[in-house]
């Protein structure tokens, strides 16, 4: 089996047991809360009336909750779990959204448009094995002048191990092969079969630099001291909302953010 259809079967598994998790918080969703954490929401701006790619977009909450801000928006995920319940909230919400399912790699064979905005979020970098065709994916969806945007958990964290001792390098060259036991939503054990997952870890480097490759000129990277979500080991909350690592405190990035223009005449 392909790295990519291993990766669709444990998200397929992953999504359903995510949509009844506390952490996603549906109900709360449901009721009108917004998934979106306030440094995207600060950092993104206004958004209403654009249009807006959202890669890797799971099951939707944060893909609609940029709908409810105003923006246009097309999800793809390459879960078809994901993206049959993406639709289905979508639909039962009443909130205008369109859903794609597709591997980020073969998206130009179902989608032919262009957007202002291509975003994606928390957890999705490590899902792709070539930067360089996903920055030129996400070129050829933005109108010139467009905005890409993207929040993310630091590389540096995928150093650590349970313990928080450095035990991995932050510069990988091979794919990480892991057993799938666990969801970050919950410790229940996610399925008796052997769900494989494939990963890639990217230096920060990695990321700037295919988007300079690919034609975006990068407006602002940032990094942060804390997480916004309680989804890795060893975390504390500081306050509200804000977890950082029990043993490093603020004294290591936990999460970084980009934002990058596709050169070209037309502003947003
Ligand atoms: C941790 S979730 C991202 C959650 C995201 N922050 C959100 O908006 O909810 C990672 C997502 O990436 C998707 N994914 C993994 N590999 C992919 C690929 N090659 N193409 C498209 N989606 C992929 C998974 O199905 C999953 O829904």
């Amino acid at each position: 089996m392909d790295s990519f259809e291993n990766n669709r079967q444990s998200w397929n598994e992953l999504t359903t047991l995510h949509i009844d998790s506390d952490f996603y918080n549906v109900a709360g969703f449901r009721q009108g809360k917004s998934s979106l954490k306030h440094i995207e929401i600060q950092e993104l701006g206004e958004i209403g009336g654009k249009s807006l790619l959202h890669l890797q977009c799971h099951f939707g909450l944060d893909t609609l909750s940029l709908a409810r801000q105003g923006a246009k928006v097309v999800g793809v995920d390459i879960s078809d779990t994901s993206i049959q319940k993406a639709t289905e909230l979508a639909g039962e919400l009443k909130i205008p959204a369109k859903f794609i399912r597709s591997n980020v790699y073969d998206i130009e064979n179902v989608l032919d448009d262009t957007f202002d905005i291509v975003y994606t979020s928390y957890g999705a970098m490590n899902w792709l094995n070539d930067l360089d065709a996903w920055a030129k994916i996400i070129n050829g969806y933005l109108k010139p002048g467009g905005i890409f945007y993207m929040v993310e958990f630091h590389p540096f964290i995928y150093t650590l191990n349970n313990k928080a001792e450095i035990a991995d390098s932050y510069f990988k060259s091979k794919p990480l092969e892991s057993v799938v036991e666990h969801s970050y939503t919950d410790k229940s054990r996610v399925s008796k079969r052997n769900l494989k997952h494939l990963e890639w870890h990217h230096s920060l480097s990695e990321v700037v630099n295919s988007l300079i490759a690919n034609g975006l000129t990068i407006e602002f990277l940032n990094e942060f001291p804390y997480q916004v979500y309680n989804c890795f080991p060893n975390l504390k909350e500081v306050e509200s909302g804000k977890w950082v690592s029990e043993k490093y405190g603020e004294k290591i990035p936990h999460m970084f953010s980009i934002k990058a223009k596709k050169v070209g005449s037309d502003s947003l």
